[in-house]
């Protein structure tokens, strides 16, 4: 059995840069060769990761012939997900494939049956299913702690600065991601998916834009705009970009004005959605808080279940008046997700390495983006959407 799998990523921006600073030093891994369609980009921040003697290519098929990596790990935009992954297993590697697996069904389905004629491991992205927090509600419902699972209230905040990051990047626009649902908060959905162990059968949702609204005051770059004391003012944050892009910004959109761009993207929406076992969830998103954080409340026939990521515990409150019980939950590892990162990256070096079951089952990606699909359908059309069981087929 060998004991490094040699591994390439595809795609070396934010995302990308997460998973290099784990791989340098992964003793499983043999970071063998980076793919980036900007050459400069791929130079520059391989240099800066600490990873300027590995191969670089700026073509997909090049990367994959002459890099000859066991298994990749694509971290691009969305809207590249079903062209990477499926050459990517075409070839016959292993692919960790970031969330959400594509904007529609009918890419997921591409790229499943891709991985299901090259026999390869495709792993999709949900790394919270490693999330010490959540591995511990899964736990306790599992076990029946809190007897059967009636109800979820899931609710995803983030800071302001966060959320105006998104207003500013390709997650803008809808063609690149499918909706800002379905980029952002696929990871929800799959947890409540996973937790209500059922496929959703029924959903509503309401949302808009109500905070980033254009401002007549305001340019449409900051670099052009005049107000010096905007808190919004684009100083390179959250963003990461080459030193020619940063003395340019405004001609790769960079310091777009989070309030005047041309995006179609909600910052905040609500969802209801009904399973096909009766459990029902909702679950709010909000771009514009104060703190980042996940706050997750189940109902079942014996108690509630309370967890939230800011205070990283756990409490399990019982109907019948007995002392709550509460765990604190960290992984300790520093790594990004709370440390799911590190722990979902090991999964999937250990399933190549010693043949174990993927942290996910790729027709999870599938799952998700159907319901984020059908979430949007609603949010548009302002009606209950029923989704056919039809629709999760491969
Ligand atoms: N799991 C998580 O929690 C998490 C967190 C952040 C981002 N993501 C996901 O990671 C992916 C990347 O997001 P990001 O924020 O790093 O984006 P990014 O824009 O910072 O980086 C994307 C990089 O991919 C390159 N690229 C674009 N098209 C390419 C192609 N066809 N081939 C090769 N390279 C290409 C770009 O030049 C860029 O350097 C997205 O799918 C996003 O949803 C997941």
């Amino acid at each position: 059995m060998p004991e490094k799998c040699r591994i390439g990523v595809v795609g070396i921006g934010q995302r990308g840069a997460d998973y290099l600073r784990l791989l340098r030093t992964h003793p499983g891994a043999d970071l063998c060769a980076l793919c980036d369609v900007s050459r400069e980009r791929l130079s520059e921040f391989a240099e800066e990761l600490d990873c300027g003697n590995v191969p670089q290519y700026s073509a997909l098929d090049e990367f994959l012939e002459k890099g000859n990596p066991d298994a990749v790990l694509i971290t691009t935009p969305d809207f590249t997900h079903a062209e990477c992954a499926a050459a990517c297993l075409q070839a016959g590697k292993h692919v960790l494939l970031e969330k959400p697996m594509a904007p529609t069904a009918g890419e997921c389905r591409k790229i499943l049956k891709a991985a299901e004629k090259s026999e390869k491991i495709l792993q999709v992205g949900f790394e919270m299913r490693c999330h010490p927090l959540f591995r511990q509600v899964l736990r306790f419902v599992r076990d029946g702690v809190i007897g059967q699972l009636l109800s979820m209230n899931f609710s995803e905040s983030l800071s302001v600065m966060h959320g105006a990051s998104y207003m500013r990047r390709w997650h803008r626009k809808s063609c690149n991601s499918g909706g800002f649902l379905l980029a952002k908060c696929s990871h929800d959905l799959d947890m409540m998916n996973v937790l209500a162990d059922a496929e959703p059968r029924r959903i509503v949702s309401f949302g808009g834009l109500n905070f980033f609204t254009p401002d007549k005051m305001k340019k449409r770059f900051c670099s052009e705009c005049g107000d010096r004391e905007c808190r919004f003012r684009f100083h390179g944050e959250m963003v990461r970009m080459t030193a020619a892009e940063s003395r340019r910004p405004s001609r790769n959109q960079f310091d777009l004005c989070v309030f005047n761009d041309d995006k179609d993207v909600v910052d905040n929406q609500q969802l209801l959605l009904e399973y096909a076992n009766g459990v029902r969830a909702a679950f709010s998103l909000n771009l514009f808080a104060p703190q980042g954080r996940r706050r997750w409340e189940l109902a079942g026939t014996l108690g509630h279940i309370h967890a939230d990521t800011l205070e990283k515990e756990v409490t399990v409150f019982f109907s019948n008046g007995k002392e709550p019980l509460t765990v604190h939950c960290e992984s300790g590892n520093g790594s990004s997700h709370d440390g799911s990162d590190r722990i979902f990256l090991d999964e999937f070096i250990s399933c190549i390495l010693h043949g174990t079951a993927p942290a996910v089952d790729a027709a999870a990606g599938l799952v998700t983006t159907v319901t984020a699909n059908a979430a949007e359908k609603s949010r548009l059309s302002g009606s209950v959407v029923t989704i056919d069981p039809e629709e999760f087929q491969i």
